[in-house]
Formats: structure tokens, C-alpha cells, sequence
């Protein structure tokens, strides 16, 4: 099973889940700490955002590690609280830091993606209300402009927000991420905001003179599944199709939000406040490329007892478990490789067969150290075989003329994670926090080696 000539072979990360130093080295705090502060006991064994991979002075080795196993392209972000730790003055030791360790990647024949937000909002923004506020537009629009013109020379590609709506989900409508709090009016207002900076971000690479790099957004992109042919049951599909794929990938790709989206938020009076200017903003400023994390599909069926207005998503479509479901035994998260197929089809018919590659994809194993041998190895044959069913559908989009250019597996070092700490590891390498942050690679990681070396695998 071969892949296209030039095709990536990645790994992805981010920022606030390796670097550690998290209120060190000139970097002021963001939600996670004051998060943690609030509700250590969430985390596994009180790890908060301070226990990360320490990458801030590690990079060197993950980079040669990188290299070892042939990955050619490597996806993380940048903290925006590093950078600009009030807002508006550079941070020169971030500048410093962040220059070496992208420039640590490209001596090492690995490109970097660069992403702006990855759920990190910064504390003395988020006092101010966060993206709930418009300010907050500007202030990024400001940030955006300044990595361009610190980094600009350095990075391959470019990304405005990761998962923009996982962020407005887990904190304004379910009590995961700060500000834990249920309110469908401002969660939307939330993301017409989010939308507005992320497109105020293409505007500054496009009026930069950046030209040898290309910009996108990364998006958890996944078709709704519906329960059956019902009509109720297939309304509740398009919704949730309009409100979690659509709402994010027509205006970055098409320059429009859909009409039915916004009669629908009419409908319920959840229109956001807008200004006059925002909807030529969004048609000038479309994306190169589309980044998308794949985990798990998205299966709906009608509200079993709809409020009107809507006063969460559950009052549009609920979720429910595939009678027919496969699960991943460690994690408990449905496995099903097929939908990256129909997203590669997607991505084709509907939005204009755009250059996209997977950003994100890959099996989380709770606790997974403790089936390491002697030696401290893992030898996780499960995880390669959620790699190679992935890659089997994917391939086959790809053959189907879908125009995916790359995957990026989550993740490289296994990392923190927003829920719980360090349970549930994704990682090629395995990280032993009681051990000086030893890295070990696992089989995995020899696997996606000689997949790398033979630009695929044999079935
Ligand atoms: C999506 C997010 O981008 C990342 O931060 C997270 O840790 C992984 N998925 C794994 O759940």
C-alpha cells in the first residue's frame, strides 16, 4: 500500500501539553493554570500544566529521536502567554527559544507546522472574558502578526486554531475546560468570535510577506452518523453536520457561513453579535490547506426531550453508542477507521478537493506503562494496527482522487492531556516522569519507520 511521492509522515503536538516551564522563562499564566488551581483532583496524581514533557529544554533530543525514526514533518504550537506575556511585549527569551527549536527541525530535514491557539488562553485575556470578548480579536490579530514576523522564516506551515470547537464545547457547553460553564448563547457567541480572529489571523499572514509558506486551521472534523432513516433522526445529522463540521469549514474554505446555520441560530435566538465588516473579512480570507484531527465518529439520533429555544446541543441531536461498535479496549473510545474515508470524500465533493492532510489521529491507552518490559519497552501491536486500519481508508480516498498530503500521528513523546494528566498516553515514545522524563521508543515508533522508509506497508 503506497502512498504519494512527497507524501508527510508527521507527528503532532502542542505547546501547553509538552513544554512545561509553564509560568517560567518570562511566560505568564494561562486558563490551564488557574484551571488546575481550581481542580487539582481532576488531573491524574495532581499533574497540572506545569508537569509537561519539558521540551522547553528537551527539544534536542526529541528533534534527534524525530530524525532516528525518519518522521519528515512535525506539528506544534506556539504559547501565545510565552510570547507576548501581557499581550503587547515581546518575550525575547520565548523569541530565542522558539527560533532554535524550529530551526532545530529544519537542520534536521523536518518541517514545521506552527499552530497559534491550542486551547491556551491566556489568563489576563481570559479576565477580561476570553473570546467572549472582541477584544480578544484584536489582541490575536496583533499576536498572529508578531509570530509572522519572528517566525515567518522559519515554519513550512502555519495554523490559526486547533479544534476550535472542542474549546467552546468542553468550556461553555459542559464543565471540562475553564470557564465550566453551560450557557448555548454565549458558547456561540464565543465561536463567531473565535471564527472572526482566526480569519483576522489569515488576514496577517496574507498582508505579511511571508510567501514560501501556506496558512490553514485544524478542524475535528467528523460526519454525524445518523441512527436511522428517520426524518427526526436525520435532522438531528444535518444539524449536528452544521453546527460541528460546517459551521468552521465553509467560512475557512468557502469564505461563507452556511444559511442554514444561521437561520437555524435564528431560529432558537442564538444569533451572535456581528459587525458589518465581518462577512467581507471572512470571503477575502480563505485557507491554503485544511489540518484534521480524526479519532472517533460522531453518532446521532433525535432529542429525546428537545427544550425550544435550544438551550444546549443535546436539544438539537444526542449522541448515542452504535449498537454494532468497536472499542478500543483501552480507552474506550469507538474505533472506526472508515469514517477517514468518507472525510477524505468529503474534503473532495464538498470543499473544493483542497489540500488537507490528517493532523491528528492515533489510540490513547490509559496507563500504558505498565505493560512495558524489562527493558522499559512497549510493545504496542494494538497501536499499530489502529495506524494501518486508518491508513487503509485513507489510501483509499486518496486513490479515489482526494487530495490528502500528509498524516500526522498524535502523538511523538506521550503528553499531558486536558482531562487527566498523563493517563492515557498516545505517544511512539514513551515518557517516564519518575525517571528524569526518560524517553523510550516503543514498537510503534520502529513501525512508523519502516512505514516512513517505504512511503507505506504491506496489508
Ligand atoms: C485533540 C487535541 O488537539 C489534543 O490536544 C488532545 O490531547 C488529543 N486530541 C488527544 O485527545
Amino acid at each position: 500500500m503506497k502512498f504519494p511521492k512527497g507524501f508527510l509522515w508527521g507527528v503532532a503536538t502542542s505547546a501547553p501539553q509538552t513544554e512545561g516551564h509553564s509560568l517560567e522563562n518570562g511566560k505568564s499564566a494561562t486558563t490551564w493554570d488557574k484551571w488546575f488551581s481550581l481542580k487539582p483532583e481532576i488531573f491524574n496524581e495532581n499533574q497540572g500544566p506545569a508537569t509537561t514533557n519539558n521540551t522547553y529544554e528537551m527539544y534536542p533530543e526529541d528533534i534527534k529521536l524525530m530524525k532516528k525514526l525518519h518522521i519528515t514533518s512535525y506539528r506544534t504550537s506556539i504559547s501565545w502567554a510565552r510570547l507576548l506575556p501581557d499581550g503587547e511585549h515581546l518575550n525575547q527569551e520565548a523569541v530565542t527559544f522558539y527560533r532554535n527549536y524550529f530551526q532545530e527541525m529544519l537542520n534536521n530535514g523536518i518541517r514545521p507546522t506552527v499552530n497559534l491557539f491550542h486551547f491556551d488562553m491566556p489568563w489576563w485575556l481570559m479576565e477580561k472574558g476570553g473570546w467572549e470578548n472582541k477584544e480578544a480579536i484584536t489582541k490575536f490579530y496583533f499576536y498572529a502578526q508578531t509570530a509572522f514576523a519572528q517566525f515567518g522564516d522559519l515554519v513550512t506551515d502555519w495554523v490559526t486554531f486547533n479544534e476550535p470547537l472542542v474549546h467552546i464545547e468542553m468550556g461553555y457547553l459542559s464543565h471540562y475546560h475553564y470557564p465550566a460553564i453551560v450557557d448555548f448563547k454565549k458558547a456561540v457567541q464565543v465561536g463567531y468570535n473565535t471564527l472572526m480572529a482566526h480569519v483576522m489571523a489569515v488576514k496577517a499572514y496574507r498582508e505579511s510577506n511571508i510567501r514560501h509558506s501556506r496558512i490553514g486551521i485544524i478542524l475535528n472534523v467528523t460526519p454525524a452518523y445518523a441512527r436511522s432513516n428517520d426524518p427526526q433522526d436525520q435532522t438531528a445529522q444535518n444539524v449536528a453536520d452544521l453546527l460541528l463540521s460546517k459551521s468552521f469549514l465553509d467560512p475557512a474554505v468557502h469564505g461563507v457561513i452556511p444559511e442554514e446555520l444561521i437561520q437555524l441560530l435564528k431560529k432558537h435566538q442564538l444569533l451572535p453579535e456581528t459587525r458589518k465588516k465581518d462577512l467581507d473579512l471572512i470571503q477575502q480570507n480563505t485557507v491554503d490547506f485544511i489540518g484534521i484531527n480524526y479519532y472517533q465518529p460522531l453518532r446521532v439520533k433525535a432529542p429525546s426531550n428537545p427544550r425550544f429555544p435550544a438551550k444546549d446541543t443535546t436539544d438539537l441531536f444526542e449522541q448515542y453508542e452504535w449498537p454494532e461498535r468497536r472499542i478500543n479496549p483501552y480507552r474506550g473510545w469507538e474505533i472506526y477507521p472508515e469514517a477517514l474515508y468518507d472525510i477524505a470524500m468529503i474534503m473532495k465533493t464538498q470543499y473544493s478537493n483542497i489540500p488537507w492532510y490528517v493532523s491528528e489521529n492515533g489510540m490513547g491507552v490509559a496507563d500504558e506503562l505498565r505493560y512495558a518490559n524489562k527493558d522499559g519497552q512497549i510493545n504496542d501491536q494494538y497501536r499499530i494496527d489502529f495506524i494501518k486500519e486508518h491508513l487503509v481508508q485513507l489510501h483509499k480516498g486518496i486513490t479515489q482522487g482526494s487530495n490528502c498530503c500528509g498524516y500526522h500521528l498524535w502523538t511523538f513523546v506521550d503528553c499531558w492531556s486536558w482531562l487527566n494528566g498523563y493517563r492515557n498516553r498516545y505517544g511512539l515514545v514513551s515518557l517516564d516522569l519518575d525517571n528524569n522524563y526518560k524517553r523510550t521508543i516503543k514498537k510503534s515508533g520502529f513501525w512508523y519507520r519502516d512505514l516512513i522508509d517505504h512511503n507505506g506497508f504491506e496489508q
